[in-house]
């Protein structure tokens, strides 16, 4: 990978990497890492970034680039370790605390600049101005959502992906499925924002059963690389919706992948969309390659798609009591950067009904 020539076009002398232990053990971070080093480009690194990076942990993160005095932080990883990227790097550059920049618009100015290297095919963070971080004293996943916080420079290179384990394959594929649907359908979506939805389904669709099923086919592996892009800024352009609303108080309360709860969500919340997208579930049918189906149709599509994928087996794992779902409901229904621009209003005793639903959890149990 060519980012030390990248780096010397852009001026950056100093390079500070983030990234993970799972991307450390595997020899991908040495790819990166060591010719920087050789380069004398290396200012420090930061390789544990856990999964869903709680603030404290960005603000740790930004402590070692201040002091190291970086002049621009790549982060290599899945959604975790850009997010957090992100968000460091206008901490480092501005020695506040990342929770003052939870909300809509609250960064307002660029910080160091950032190059984002996605080693899943499925956050789209590397297209996308907003960071989801966790909350350890509310138990929430929040967001950092600015238009200063795009990227610098995204390196989209789908050979980091040949790696991953089929678990994580089929977690983030199908959120990237989720991020086209959503997408389309948000009563914000622009044109653009359509037409990259579109054009992602026409890619992930087709690709994620096949690299599910064949790890090693490096051309779905490619589309998947592609169509994840592609929804990453057709949601950028527009926004995700309801499923991500039910999914954040899920995330932060619960160690489950993302990608896992909104692929098991979708179909169950595209039902109840489905009376307002019955024209968009058919033209989305089409792009991804599921035929010309009727909303219930592609509902029941993206169920057995979860299922095939083994996402309800491993939402199943974990177990979430009946308790937790009325204040998970309302946390939902409350986030309306994500409930407002859903196509059919979504209020507490629907999202209590559907948590309930996929969730396999009976009322009074
Ligand atoms: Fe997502």
């Amino acid at each position: 990978m060519k980012l030390g020539h990248l780096c010397e076009s852009m001026g950056w002398k100093r390079v500070f990497l983030v990234s993970d232990e799972g991307l450390d053990r595997a020899g991908i971070v040495d790819l990166v890492h060591t010719p920087l080093v050789q380069q004398g480009r290396s200012a420090g690194s930061f390789l544990a970034v856990p999964a869903e990076p709680p603030i404290e942990t960005v603000d740790w993160i930004a402590r070692q680039i201040r002091d190291c005095e970086a002049d621009v932080v790549i982060g290599l990883g899945g959604g975790s370790v850009m997010d957090a990227t992100k968000v460091a790097a206008v901490v480092a550059d501005r020695n506040c605390d990342a929770k003052s920049l939870v909300g809509i618009g609250k960064v307002e100015r660029r910080g160091l600049p950032t190059v984002l290297v996605p080693t899943t095919a499925g956050t789209g963070s590397e297209a996308t101005f907003v960071a989801i971080l966790t909350d350890n004293h509310s138990g929430n996943k929040v967001g950092v959502v600015d238009p200063v916080l795009l990227a610098d420079i995204a390196v989209v290179d789908p050979s980091l992906t040949d790696g991953l384990p089929p678990s994580i394959t089929a977690a983030t594929g199908m959120d990237a499925i989720v991020h086209a649907i959503e997408a389309f359908i948000a009563t914000c979506a622009t044109p653009i924002a359509r037409g990259l939805a579109l054009e992602a389904a026409k890619f992930l669709g087709p690709a994620l059963t096949a690299v599910y099923q064949n790890p090693k086919d490096q051309s779905a592996r490619d589309k998947m690389a592609i169509g994840s892009h592609l929804a990453g800024m057709a949601f950028a352009n527009s926004s995700c919706c309801a499923v991500h609303a039910l999914a954040l108080p899920l995330g932060g309360r619960y160690s489950i992948p993302h990608g896992v709860i909104t692929g098991c969500f979708v179909g169950e919340m595209m039902r109840h969309n489905a009376v307002a997208c019955e024209a968009d579930f058919r033209e989305l049918g089409l792009a991804f390659g599921w035929g010309d189906s009727h909303a219930k149709a592609f509902s029941l599509h993206l169920d057995s798609l979860a299922g095939s994928l083994g996402l309800f087996d491993a939402i199943k794992t974990h177990a979430i009591p009946s308790s937790v779902i009325p204040a998970m409901a309302k946390d939902a229904v409350a986030n309306r950067r994500l409930m407002g621009p859903n196509p059919n209003e979504v209020t507490v005793s629907d999202a209590e009904r559907i948590y309930r639903s996929v969730l396999r959890i009976e009322e009074g149990i």
